[in-house]
């Protein structure tokens, strides 16, 4: 389900004892890692390995340019990653509006219901605000992803026809 939401999102509240900063190329193999254990297995990735060389062909454009203020991570006190937020320009779908893009999001299982995909979401709303943009959209799948559902609309996010599509 294509889903989109107009800008800006209310300001994030962040959690105590957690660091936000935007995401690397050096993190790829944690990332992966991360990635790996935060869908069901065989959801996103076919195995650990997988995992990580979809996180380089993140950070290598594969899919679309990724805006690098809105493509986030968050740390917990000693350094372990525990949620991420990618958001790219241009990705390589059809139907897709012209507005920035969330590609993925996810938060470690042990983690959940802390507001980390909350405080993910909505700081990566807030850099492509202060970047010009008034809207921004995403994709969901609602038969593996039904948490990120609520999420979204919670958030004020509503379904959008692909852009192209026949009417009716
Ligand atoms: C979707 C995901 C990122 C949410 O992360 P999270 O840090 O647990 O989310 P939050 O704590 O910010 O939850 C925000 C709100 O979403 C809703 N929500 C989240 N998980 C929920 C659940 N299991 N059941 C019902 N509502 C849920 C709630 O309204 C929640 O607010 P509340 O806790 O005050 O009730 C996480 O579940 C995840 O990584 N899922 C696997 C990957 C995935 O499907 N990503 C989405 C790709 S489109």
């Amino acid at each position: 389900m294509l889903m989109q939401r107009g800008l800006p999102l209310p300001a994030p509240e962040r959690p105590a004892g957690v660091t936000l900063r935007p995401q690397e190329p050096a993190d790829a193999e944690a990332l992966g890692a991360l990635y790996w254990d935060s869908y069901p297995k065989g959801a996103a990735a076919v195995d650990l390995e997988d995992a990580v060389e979809e996180m380089e062909g993140v950070f290598a454009g594969e899919y679309g340019a990724p805006i690098d203020e809105a493509s986030l991570v968050v740390e917990d006190a000693d350094g372990t990653l525990i949620g991420c937020i990618q958001t790219v320009t241009s990705p390589p779908w059809e139907g897709i509006p012209a507005v920035p893009f969330v590609i993925e999001l996810f938060v470690h299982p042990d983690h959940r219901r802390r507001r980390l995909g909350t405080l993910l979401l909505l700081s990566a709303a807030q850099a492509c605000f202060d970047k010009g943009w008034e809207s921004l959209a995403l994709n969901v799948q609602e038969e593996t992803a039904g948490e990120a559902v609520y999420l979204y609309g919670h958030l004020g996010f509503n379904e959008i026809t692909p852009v192209g599509a026949a009417e009716g």
